[in-house]
Parts: C-alpha cells; sequence; structure tokens
C-alpha cells in the first residue's frame, strides 16, 4: 500500500510516554519521534536505556534515520534526541514555536544570555502546514497548539503522530494549563487532527490506562476519536469543552519530572553547560510553577 509507513513503539513506564520509530518500507528512511531519556530524579542521573531500545531497533532493521522529531517540549521526561542524533544522525526538528516556549522558560529559570531564545539549537522548525519526507513518504506538518505553544502534529501518509493533544478515546485529551498552553487553542487544533480521514491512524504520546482499562493502549482512529473520546466526541461545542478542560486541569499536580524536562527540553535535549568544577547542575523555581 503506497503511503503507508510501518511504525514501531517504545512505551516508558516511568514516564506513560510513547516513542515512536516510523520508516519508509520502500527506502528504510526512518524518523525517530519523541525518545525519552531516563532520568533519576531522586540521584539527579541519567541513563539511555529506553533510547538504547529505539537505536537497537533502528540497526537491527538496517533502517536509516533522516530525523529525530519532536512533537513538542516536553514537560514530563526529558528528550533524548541529542544521543540519538548523535548515535543515528537525522536531522532534529520541532514547531517553529519553540521560541515562544524559549522565551517563557528562559525567564522561569533565569537562563542568561548565553541561552539562545532563536530555535538555533535545532536543525528544523516546522511552520503550520510545512511539508518535508522521510525517504519517499511525504510527511505534512500541523501546527496543533493548546498543550503548549509549539506543539506540531507530523503526517506521514495514512499514520500521525499528535503528540499530547487528543489521548484515547476512554481517557480523553491531554492538559492545557503549563504556562503558553489554551484549552481553547486546543479544541481547535484536535479539531484540526479530527478533520483527518477518518482511517487516519493516530499514535498518542501518552497513555495513562483509563477507568475500566487496565492495559496501556497508544494508537486509534480519527473514526474512534470522533465517535467516542470523552472530551470531545462529535458533537461537543468549543465552549462545553473548554469548561471541562479548565476545571480538570484546575484539580491537576505537576508532572513529577516538569522542572528538570523542561530546562532540558528547551535547550533540544542538551543539559546546561557545566559549572567549573565540571558538574552540570538543573534550577529549583520556587514558587513559579
Ligand atoms: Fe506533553
Amino acid at each position: 500500500m503506497p503511503h503507508r509507513p510501518e511504525v514501531e513503539a517504545f512505551f516508558d513506564e516511568a514516564t506513560y510516554t510513547i516513542s515512536y520509530v516510523t520508516w519508509d518500507p520502500a527506502t528504510g528512511a526512518a524518523a525517530v519521534i519523541d525518545s525519552v531519556l531516563d532520568f533519576d530524579v531522586a540521584a539527579g542521573r541519567t541513563a539511555t536505556a529506553a533510547a538504547d531500545a529505539m537505536i537497537a531497533f533502528v540497526t537491527a532493521k538496517g533502517l536509516s534515520c533522516e530525523w529525530v522529531l519532536e512533537t513538542h517540549v516536553h514537560a514530563d521526561h526529558l528528550s533524548a534526541a541529542p544521543y540519538v542524533q548523535e548515535k543515528l544522525g537525522g536531522k532534529l526538528g520541532i514547531g517553529a514555536n519553540i521560541t515562544v516556549v524559549q522565551d517563557t522558560f528562559g525567564k522561569i529559570f533565569n537562563a542568561g544570555s548565553e541561552f539562545e531564545r532563536d530555535g538555533s539549537q535545532f536543525d528544523r522548525l516546522f511552520e503550520d502546514g510545512d511539508e518535508f519526507a522521510v525517504g519517499s513518504l511525504p510527511v505534512a506538518v500541523l501546527h496543533t497548539p493548546g498543550h503548549t505553544p509549539a506543539c506540531m502534529t507530523y503526517v506521514i501518509g495514512d499514520a500521525a503522530f499528535i503528540g499530547d493533544t487528543l489521548f484515547m478515546p476512554d481517557y480523553g485529551t491531554a492538559r492545557a494549563d503549563f504556562p503558553g498552553g489554551s484549552a481553547r487553542q486546543l479544541y481547535r487544533s484536535i479539531q484540526k487532527v479530527l478533520a483527518l480521514p477518518e482511517t487516519t491512524r493516530l499514535f498518542l504520546c501518552h497513555d495513562y490506562k483509563a477507568p475500566g482499562r487496565d492495559h496501556y493502549a497508544w494508537e486509534t482512529t480519527v473514526a474512534e476519536e470522533r465517535a467516542r473520546n470523552v472530551h470531545v466526541r462529535d458533537g461537543v461545542s468549543e465552549d462545553e469543552f473548554v469548561a471541562m478542560r479548565e476545571a480538570r486541569d484546575r484539580t491537576l499536580s505537576m508532572p513529577r519530572l516538569i522542572v528538570p524536562s523542561i530546562q532540558v527540553n528547551m535547550r533540544a535535549g542538551k543539559m546546561p553547560e557545566p559549572e567549573d568544577n565540571g558538574t552540570v547542575y538543573l534550577k529549583m523555581p520556587i514558587d513559579r510553577l
């Protein structure tokens, strides 16, 4: 079937994140999407088991990594993008509004003038409507903000990597209360995703199980979401969604790894420069988040 990429999912149970390798069966060209760097926050220690599993898969299949993509600046896990890029190659891409995220969090973390806020840590900044290719497969890029200002959806043939917009139909949608988030924007972005063909395979960035479901799941379709999504199935109005989303967000605590994740991910997954003793430090802003 033309324009049908292969997809392999990698679930990280420590952060409930799903990373993907997707590839063009005709050429073996691949993209690695939303990779995870293991992080033991109590010890401040990183590890690469999750990323190594993806790298081993790409290597074993003989794929060539053309792109290392982020759907957004994640707040719940550290990105392994620089490590994946070092091991596999490929260009690192994210949404152009990364600059907004860098500005917001550069201020919150008082990152200083050495922290560039122009997205220059990435190889490619995508705008809404941009197109690129993974091998012979065209990729269409949709700007789908709301969870964060820089959220992008990558549509590759009949597969869409939708980041944190929709979750599984029985779980609902992503939160929209981080700095720069907007429930109203999220609703409008979700409508863009739901306007894709009904058979489009949707690949989610997170799953937390759901009431009555005891296994993790991360793949659904536009038709299933439109029929059954508990937050935004067909017939739910923008105002109804915004009221529900904002009320629910007020009950949520911050993700366990938000403080380290944002500081690293706003730098494209790179750590801040080491201090003069050679050690890298992350900051903890008090009473800001
Ligand atoms: Fe997220």
